[in-house]
């Protein structure tokens, strides 16, 4: 087992600069809701941190989540932490395959059992259907409880790991349930997203690198770091929306303004994530940057929630404390704005017609 390198060692012999690190650095502690001089004690704990062995199974998953950490033009320090993360085992991405792998997993596992962090993605089918995802033979279920009972903690990626995800939307063919569902006695950080923002994946374990702990969660096991805030406060087209300036179709003029998506189905308003700061592929874009609205999808069942087209409903997407109070009280502050600002437009417009 690969421990004797700490994560600074290999950093270091994959190229990374001194300077990349430290801004590496200084962007988790900022993630993390550290002041500033935090940066140099987050800098040091990574750097001198043991690799901790770390075990990745894909259940029942589309890879997206793999394919959104990965999918990278150059390697970024968030890629190389992965590596320096000595990653023994993800299905995806590693050479081995077949008897030989499995064996070298459960070896390893047992190596460093109580010690080593799982990371999951993918959700679980259960009762009859459990069969319905397997590897090598083994259902995902029984994986899970093998892999689960030496683990340190554990680490859902994507919201199928953490709640479900898609597999388990109505009318939830294979029985599929979450790891939260099944395991009981072990930390779990829950890291929804369809896929997760890469970013936030390498902060919760950057997380763990310097503080050996699991960060301060939220009432559906998130990180509050990351998941403290919904998208519609962070979000640039928020002043559209609370002007009521708002576009009605995808290709009106309001879309081509950039107003806001609300009354296109946004659901950035009841939605917890780092879209909005953080955004994707080096920081590049996000769904509503990009035109489309929030889809939610880093909420349990979202996919259950209503339309992804219809204007948010509280009769979908539940009471106020589902919604969260703030969001609720926002989406009604939006159309109240949106009903003044049509109210006076249609005034001007008689005093002109008058005049
Ligand atoms: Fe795919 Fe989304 Fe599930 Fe990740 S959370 S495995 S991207 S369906
Ligand atoms: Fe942004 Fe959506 Fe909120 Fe509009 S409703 S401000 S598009 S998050
Ligand atoms: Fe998902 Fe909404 Fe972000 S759809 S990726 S939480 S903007």
């Amino acid at each position: 087992m690969a421990v004797s390198n700490t994560v600074g060692d290999v950093l270091r012999a994959n190229g990374v600069s001194r300077r990349g690190f430290m801004k590496f650095c200084a962007a988790t502690a900022s993630m993390m809701a550290l002041p500033p001089s935090m940066v140099s004690a987050v800098a040091a704990a990574i750097e001198t941190a043991k690799r901790p062995s770390v075990f990745w199974l894909p259940f029942q998953e589309c890879t997206g989540c793999t394919e959104a950490l990965t999918r990278s033009h150059s390697p970024t320090v968030e890629n190389l932490i992965f590596d320096a993360l000595s990653l023994d085992y993800h299905h995806t991405l590693m050479a081995a395959s077949g008897d030989r792998a499995e064996e070298a997993m459960y070896k390893e596992m047992e190596a460093n059992y109580g010690n080593y962090l799982l990371l999951v993605d993918g959700s679980i089918p259960t009762g009859d259907y459990e069969a319905y995802s397997c590897t090598n033979g083994h259902t995902h279920l029984s994986m899970l409880l093998h892999a689960a009972k030496g683990a340190a903690a554990i680490v859902s990626i994507g919201t199928c790991a953490a709640y479900g995800g898609i597999p388990k939307a109505n009318p939830n063919p294979t029985q599929a349930v979450g790891v939260q569902d099944l395991i009981k006695d072990k930390p779990i950080i829950n890291v929804p997203g369809c896929p997760p923002v890469p970013t936030v994946m390498t902060g919760v374990l950057a997380h763990y690198l310097t503080f050996g702990t699991i960060p301060e969660l939220d009432e559906f096991g998130r990180p509050m770091a990351f998941f403290g805030q919904n998208i519609h406060d962070r979000c640039y087209r928020r002043t559209f929306y609370d002007r009521g300036l708002f576009a009605e179709t995808f290709d009106d003029e309001g879309a081509k303004k950039g107003y806001c998506l609300f009354k296109l189905g946004c659901k950035g308003p009841v939605t917890y994530n780092a879209c909005a700061t953080l955004k994707w592929n080096d920081g590049v874009s996000w769904p509503v940057q990009s035109g489309h609205g929030c889809l939610g999808c880093s909420e349990p069942d979202f996919w259950d929630k209503g339309s992804f087209y219809r204007p948010l409903s509280a009769a979908y997407w539940g009471d106020a404390k589902t919604v969260g109070a703030s969001a609720a009280a926002g989406a009604a502050a939006g159309l109240a704005a949106a009903a003044l600002a049509r109210g006076k437009q249609k005034k001007a417009q008689q005093q002109e017609e008058q005049a």
